[in-house]
């Protein structure tokens, strides 16, 4: 099969031909059709965090995928060759063909593309677990959500808004309409005004997909036994406590079951997948360059700021595969 791997931390991604993945008894072989980029693909590449999330090498990147079902082990039940499906993956899904397991993947909406689906899995999923399971967002609340315009910003405003809660979002100016349209109902250009100084009120909710600075900031703008959760750096224990809040570093952990709740509210229409560009696979490096000037928070390093360059626009970048 046709597959991107990355030979050497921080070397070029090379796209060539590989063996295809035999399954085990309780896998699924997924001829892959499209999948999405995501920053820490770029990050793992580099190596700058191979003491906390090592790679083998040479490695394939993906962790989220969308394609049909080419064949199934001998213990699966749940799904049938020629079954649309999506989800996420530890295996590398810039690839022709993956083995995966049923718990983490879903049938795919029948009102998304294949393109639309590969874009769902890891941001919609880091939403709804920042926001829910540790954040602890309830109807009648209010949420900060920095970055609110991004890939995980977007399902994050999308699914406070669905389940009531008041949304305000920090995002650049010219994404105002957009979070408006998908239901925040404050948004605070980052570029020209600093969130604490212009918030009237407090918040119930930090969600944080930033770090840095913005991080540090948002303790001033928390009620006190508020929830602090950062999906892109570890939160003060010190600060947190100083400030009568918690605060916490969340990481995915994918789920058949959040990707389900996603799958229904993307079918009903209630939320939308953002998709900004699309690549074919073997044109993987200009994807990859597209965002790698502007990661932000990774580790607390943040390049964004005033002046900062943006990329053109909002939504995931995809790789059509086949
Ligand atoms: N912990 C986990 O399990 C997990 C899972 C998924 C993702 N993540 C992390 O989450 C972060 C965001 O991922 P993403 O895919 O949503 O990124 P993204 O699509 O690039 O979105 C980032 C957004 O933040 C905005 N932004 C940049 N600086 C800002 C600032 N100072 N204040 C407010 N908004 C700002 C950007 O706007 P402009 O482009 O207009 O500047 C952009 O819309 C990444 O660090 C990623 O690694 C973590």
């Amino acid at each position: 099969m046709k597959a991107v791997r990355v030979l050497e931390y921080g070397g070029p991604l090379v796209f060539n031909e590989v063996p295809a993945p035999a399954i085990s008894r309780d896998e699924i072989l997924v001829k892959v059709k499209s999948t999405a980029v995501n920053h820490i693909d770029l990050v793992k590449a580099s190596g700058k965090v191979r003491q906390i999330l090592p790679i083998d090498l040479p490695w394939i990147p993906g962790h989220e995928f969308s394609g049909v079902v080419e064949q199934i082990g001998s213990d699966v039940a749940a799904y049938a060759p020629g079954d649309a499906v999506f989800g996420t993956s530890d295996m590398g899904a810039y690839a022709e063909y993956l083995a995966v397991k049923p718990a983490v993947i879903v049938r795919k909406p029948s009102n998304l593309s294949f393109e639309e689906a590969a874009s769902v899995p890891v941001a919609s999923q880091t939403a709804l677990e920042g926001i829910f399971t540790h954040g602890h967002l309830e109807k009648g609340q209010t949420i900060l959500i920095h970055g609110g315009a991004g890939a995980v910003g977007a399902y994050a405003v999308q699914l406070a808004s669905h389940a009531g809660a008041t949304v305000i979002a920090t995002a650049s100016g010219d994404d105002e309409a957009y979070l408006n349209s998908i239901g925040a109902s404050r948004v605070i250009d980052y570029r020209k005004a600093q969130f604490e100084k212009v918030l009237q009120e407090k918040v119930d909710v930090v969600f944080d997909v930033i770090g840095g600075d913005t991080q540090a900031r948002s303790f001033l703008v928390l009620k006190e036994d508020g929830h602090l959760i950062s999906a892109s750096q570890p939160v003060s224990p010190e600060e947190s406590a100083k400030h009568h809040v918690s605060g916490a570093m969340m990481r995915l952990e994918p789920s058949g079951d959040g990707l389900g709740k996603i799958a229904r509210l993307l079918e009903a229409g209630t939320i939308r997948p953002d998709v900004a560009t699309v690549y074919a696979l073997q044109d993987v490096a200009q994807a990859w360059k597209d965002i790698a000037g502007n990661l932000p928070g990774v580790h607390g390093m943040s390049p964004s700021g005033p002046g900062a360059a943006r990329r053109r626009s909002h939504g995931k970048i995809v790789l059509r595969v086949a």
